[in-house]
């Protein structure tokens, strides 16, 4: 069904009211099926003038200006390469039934690219995040290529603006799935499926909650690139960590929360609930001769679940009493959280 308005569709209202700036703390939830006012819409085989069937397309027509432009898209797979780079903020919606839930999530981003045919790791990326004020609801994002035991990066969400909310989105591909590199991120109620270092990046502050952390195979969840003692840091709080379910055999032992890509890495779990198998040791060195755990800061606090029951961990890594742990939250990571992240996608503070 195609609505000139959303009918009871007050979440499509809640980034308009985001990008001015208003307290916005009440629950809408429900639906999200119909376009909101000023859409760019997005629909397969449109024949419709002024709808788009690419959504690459559809985002390269909005004006390059300080506006706030919304792209809403109707159920389907859409292929391609996808750059948001305008200068003024954009949100782009997926239609769905429950907005709060990524496994309805109807509309899916596919690409297949890897290092081996790309200038460089970001130029890989299925959805490529350029600019400030960038809002993404549920909407899969894919990059296809798959496994290689060389140059097998191949980045689904390459994250390089402020203040981009991701939101019941699905992130999936093997190596390097999520690109969180630069800026003040918020990942909420997500779905992030990979195998090697798969989120990863240098300078972000980034900030994961209620997600699911799927893992496809041996590897690290993250490899933090931080160099020095920048503001950088990844905060996961309350989010679960499985084995995916078409998972490989050497999932099992083979898994670790980080490895430290820089030398000044700084990860944070808190309170996750660990199904995935981990290899005991928890976290690991960057490369044999080559560990860069001189000034990590890899801690946790409340882990729990049967994927950390033998845990042995290494003394580059750190468990946090409930007072340091009680330091890192939304509100010390990302100070002005409230101007510019969905609150609906908030777990209640426990
Ligand atoms: C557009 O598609 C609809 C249904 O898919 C069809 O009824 C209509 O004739 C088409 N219009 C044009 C101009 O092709
Ligand atoms: C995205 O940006 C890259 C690098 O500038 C460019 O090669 C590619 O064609 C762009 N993709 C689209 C769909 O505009
Ligand atoms: C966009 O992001 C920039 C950088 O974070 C910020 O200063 C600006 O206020 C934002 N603009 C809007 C309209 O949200
Ligand atoms: C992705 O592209 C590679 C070649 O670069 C190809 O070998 C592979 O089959 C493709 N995968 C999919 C799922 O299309
Ligand atoms: C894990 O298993 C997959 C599938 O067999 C394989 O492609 C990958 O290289 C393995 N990873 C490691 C680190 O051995
Ligand atoms: C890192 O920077 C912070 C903030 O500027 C400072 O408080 C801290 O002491 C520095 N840490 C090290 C090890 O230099
Ligand atoms: C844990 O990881 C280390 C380092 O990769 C490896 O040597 C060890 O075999 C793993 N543990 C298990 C039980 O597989
Ligand atoms: C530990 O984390 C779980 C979620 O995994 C949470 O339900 C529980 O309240 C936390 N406990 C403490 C003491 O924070
Ligand atoms: C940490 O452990 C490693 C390997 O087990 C050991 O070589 C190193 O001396 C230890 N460092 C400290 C500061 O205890």
């Amino acid at each position: 069904m195609s609505l000139p308005f959303p009918s009871l569709n007050m979440r499509a209202f809640v980034p308009f009211l985001l990008v001015l700036g208003s307290a916005i703390s009440s629950s809408f939830g429900g639906t999200c099926t119909g376009p909101p006012a000023g859409a760019v819409i997005v629909k397969p085989n449109t024949n419709v003038t002024g709808e788009f069937s690419d959504l690459g397309a559809a985002v390269n027509s909005l004006p390059v200006d300080d506006t706030s432009q919304v792209v809403f898209v109707y159920p389907g797979v859409y292929t391609g390469q996808v750059n948001i780079s305008r200068s003024g903020p954009v949100t782009i919606m997926g239609y769905t039934r429950d907005s709060l839930d990524f496994a309805q999530n109807t509309v899916s981003l596919v690409h297949n690219a890897s290092l081996a045919t790309s200038a460089s790791d970001d130029l890989t990326g299925t959805l490529r995040v350029l600019s400030n004020n960038v809002s993404l609801y549920n909407l899969d994002i894919r990059n296809d290529f798959g496994v290689a035991l060389t140059n097998g990066q191949a980045i689904a969400l390459s994250n390089q603006g402020d203040q981009v909310g991701v939101y019941a989105c699905r992130l999936f591909s093997y190596q390097d799935t999520l690109y969180t590199n630069v800026g003040n991120h918020v990942y909420l109620k997500s779905y992030i499926e990979g195998a090697v270092d798969f989120i990863f990046g240098r300078h972000s502050i980034a900030y994961f909650e209620g997600n699911t952390i799927a893992s496809k195979g041996a590897g690290c969840v993250t490899a933090s690139g931080r160099e020095l003692n920048d503001t950088g840091i990844y905060v996961f709080n309350e989010n679960k960590i499985i084995a995916a379910p078409d998972a490989f055999p050497n999932v099992t032992n083979n898994v670790f929360l980080g490895r430290p890509w820089g030398d000044w890495a700084r990860v944070v779990f808190k309170n996750t609930d660990i199904t995935a198998p981990l290899n005991k040791t928890i976290w690991s060195i960057w490369n044999v001769g080559d560990p860069n755990t001189e000034f990590v800061f890899l801690a946790e606090y409340n882990s729990s679940g049967p994927g950390v029951e033998h845990a042995h961990r290494p003394n580059f890594s750190t468990v946090l009493t409930p007072e340091e742990a009680a330091q890192y939250t939304l509100l010390s990571a990302i100070p002005n959280y409230r101007d510019w992240v969905d609150a609906e996608y908030l777990l209640p503070e426990f």
